[in-house]
């Protein structure tokens, strides 16, 4: 339900839609940015540009570099164990390859390390599926029309990274794109569809294609279904509400399993394991900058700790992704994730005005950053509770696509705002940036394998494949491409792994030594692995 003032800018926003939906009928959107515009919308607005939000590290393979002034602090933290804390003799699980995180990327790594003979076990700190995949919305990317390709695809991921991506990791995501919704698609997922049978392929910000594939606006859900599904058929074993806190190595300095934790009685667990892979997500919990988040509750960043300490460095930590389009009212879902999709099927971003005031699909960091600055400057709307946001003029969607698009295209949207009383077919809803992604994260190679032999990455936790800003879609896709890619590298480096004879957290205490040296006096323990909303530190 919305207040009397705003439903007094509704009506503004009313006024102009008529002629707003004529011009867009007749082929004619909003104007889009030169890039210089974009360059200074960025500057100004982008938290990103916040000078004084950044710490620079003083220890770690990324001292020098600057950081978010939460990731600093996490990343420059007490270990929650030390050599001596614990047995490492004492082995309670002995497998070839152990995947930390059970989300995407975890799930499609563990399923293609099984399918090249590994035996392979899931850790997860919450459960089986609880990560941000489930909570993607909007679709994945994957150049698979004729009018397509994935070097036309590869262009969009580069420019909307701002040409700082990783070429050699792009052109993997790109390639291996189609083949991925392929995969998906024999596994089970239930992708929108033509009668004829070919996938329905909507645009999203910054795509010069109609290439993002869809189950309605339940994507990550359905993936995630059919992904933990596939886990379960192959029994793969999955020990949940446990923790990794260290990731563990052998003499050689080679990734050799990690230190668990079992979440709800604190014990210390012993993984040995031939590889690892790091499949531990985002970072939303942490809240950058006091922005709301769109992610799960256990997104803290939690994989970027383990391999700091291990030695491996971060690529692009700096850059963190603000999704345009969080709900910014009512205050019961302040900053869960409005879809991209909503704007990529018709609904216009409106000010307090009842102008359109951007081509809604730039991309995401042009796009928040935009909406960020028509509040600045006064053309928000208040959301009186100490927030403003600007309208997104969803009754559009079915006035140009007909009626029940909606509910067909995106029932998760309508849903989630009817049980506020507020209907959006018939309504605009009102939205701000949120905090959704992390841009940047450990530096791999080409085989999903980070700087520290044995130690594979993949999804979220990885960074470099979307330079300085993701795309929409190709988040779900890189959980696939890259978590397969991990899943079948950690397999075949197994093979060729003897079982480590002696495990050491030598590399822990050196951290510690360094943490010393530095002068750094903190009481901040790390991995943080879920958030603290009582305002007291972590424990
Ligand atoms: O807007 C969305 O549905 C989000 C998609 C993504 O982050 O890829």
């Amino acid at each position: 339900m919305y207040t009397n003032e705003m439903l007094e800018s509704i009506k503004k926003v009313e006024a102009t839609r008529e002629a707003r939906l004529q011009a867009v009928l007749a082929g004619n959107h909003p104007r889009r940015m030169t890039a210089e515009e974009k360059d200074q919308v960025l500057l100004e607005n982008h938290p990103d540009h916040i000078a004084t939000q950044f710490a620079e590290l003083t220890i770690g393979p990324n001292k020098g570099e600057k950081v978010p002034l939460e990731l600093a602090e996490i990343l420059q933290a007490n270990p929650r164990v030390k050599s001596g804390d614990i047995d490492l003799n004492n082995i309670d699980y002995d497998v070839d390859v152990l995947i930390i995180g059970g989300g995407g990327a975890g799930s499609a790594a563990a399923i293609m390390a099984h399918e090249n003979g590994a035996n392979v076990m899931i850790v997860t700190k919450l459960r089986h599926g609880d990560a941000n995949t489930m909570m993607a919305e909007g679709g994945i990317q994957a150049a698979d029309k004729p009018n397509d390709s994935p070097a036309q695809h590869y262009l969009d991921v580069m420019g909307g990274g701002h040409f700082k991506n990783v070429p050699e990791l792009v052109y993997k995501l790109v390639n291996d794109a189609p083949l991925c919704i392929k995969w998906l698609n024999d596994l089970g997922v239930m992708f929108d569809k033509e009668e004829d049978g070919t996938m329905v392929t909507t645009h999203g910000g910054g795509t010069s294609r109609k290439r993002m594939h869809a189950c309605k606006d339940y994507s990550g859900a359905e993936i995630m279904r059919v992904l933990r599904d596939e886990v379960q058929n192959r029994q793969i074993p999955v020990v949940d509400f446990t923790s990794a806190i260290e990731i563990i190595k052998d003499e050689s300095g080679k990734a050799a399993g990690a230190v668990l934790m079992n979440m709800e009685t604190k014990e210390l667990l012993v993984a040995r394991a031939k590889t690892v892979v790091i499949a531990t997500g985002g970072a939303g919990r942490m809240h950058y900058q006091g922005f709301p988040t769109s992610n799960h509750y256990g997104a803290t960043a939690d994989g970027l700790v383990l391999a700091y300490r291990a030695g491996a460095p971060l690529l692009y930590a700096h850059t963190l992704q603000y999704h345009p389009t969080g709900a910014a009212y009512p205050s019961q879902i302040f900053g869960a994730l409005v879809t991209e999709k909503v704007r990529s099927i018709g609904a216009q971003l409106i000010n307090a005005d009842g102008e359109a005031f951007m081509y809604p699909l730039e991309t995401r960091d042009v796009c928040a950053s935009s909406v960020i600055r028509e509040c600045r400057r006064g053309n928000g709307v208040d959301t009186f509770d100490g927030g403003q946001g600007v309208w997104l003029d969803s009754p559009m969607i079915d006035m140009i696509h007909g009626e029940g698009t909606i509910e067909k295209r995106i029932p998760a949207m309508l849903r989630m705002y009817l049980k506020y009383g507020i209907d959006m077919r018939k309504q605009p809803i009102l939205i701000y940036p949120t905090l959704h992604y992390q841009n940047g994260g450990i530096k791999i190679g080409k085989n999903g394998m980070s700087d520290v032999e044995n130690l594979f990455v993949a999804g979220e936790a990885v960074g470099g494949i979307h330079g300085e800003n993701r795309l929409m879609g190709n988040s779900l896709l890189d959980i696939i491409v890259f978590g397969r890619n991990a899943g079948i590298n950690a397999a075949e480096t197994a093979k060729n792994t003897q079982v480590a004879e002696k495990l050491t957290l030598s590399h822990v205490d050196d951290f510690v030594k360094e943490m010393e040296a530095a002068g750094i006096q903190t009481d901040v323990v790390s991995p943080k692995l879920l958030p603290n909303y009582t305002k007291q530190k972590s424990i």
